[in-house]
């Protein structure tokens, strides 16, 4: 993971790392033309994550007073839902060996924690050094 996502704040930083891990499989099992089952399987558990993962982070942003809360929620909310749409669109039994919209769909996984940059930073210079 990139240096300007840590937060500082290990469990938070451990979980981005797990989530980035996760989204890569998915991303590998495609590119492998594993069976969408297979890619299922792993689209499950990467929801899972998120929605463990954004539970923790808002709860953060809430008691840190982050100013972007809202926004971020949103992001959250729209990301919760994409993954939700791949986990069905994976057990469509008519989906094809190669469904390259599907394909694509899954492209943005790569970026699944550049949204927090500027939480980031924020917990970064108000919170993290508290604890050193
Ligand atoms: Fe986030
Ligand atoms: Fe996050």
């Amino acid at each position: 993971m990139d240096t300007e996502y840590l937060t500082g704040i290990e469990e938070i930083d451990n979980q981005h790392r797990e989530i980035e891990e996760v989204a890569r499989a998915v991303m590998e099992a495609v590119d492998a033309k594993d069976k969408w089952h297979i890619v299922h399987y792993i689209v499950v558990r990467l929801y899972e994550l998120l929605r463990f993962h954004f539970t923790v982070e808002e709860a953060m942003m809430r008691i840190t007073g982050f100013p972007e809360i809202d926004e971020h929620k949103r992001v959250h909310r729209d990301m919760l839902a994409t993954v939700e749409r791949m986990k069905s669109a994976t057990l469509d039994p008519n989906l094809g060996e190669d469904s390259d919209i599907l394909k694509k769909q899954f492209s943005f996984l790569s970026h699944i924690v550049d949204h927090d940059k500027r939480l980031a930073e924020f917990l970064v210079d108000n919170v993290s050094h508290l604890k050193k």
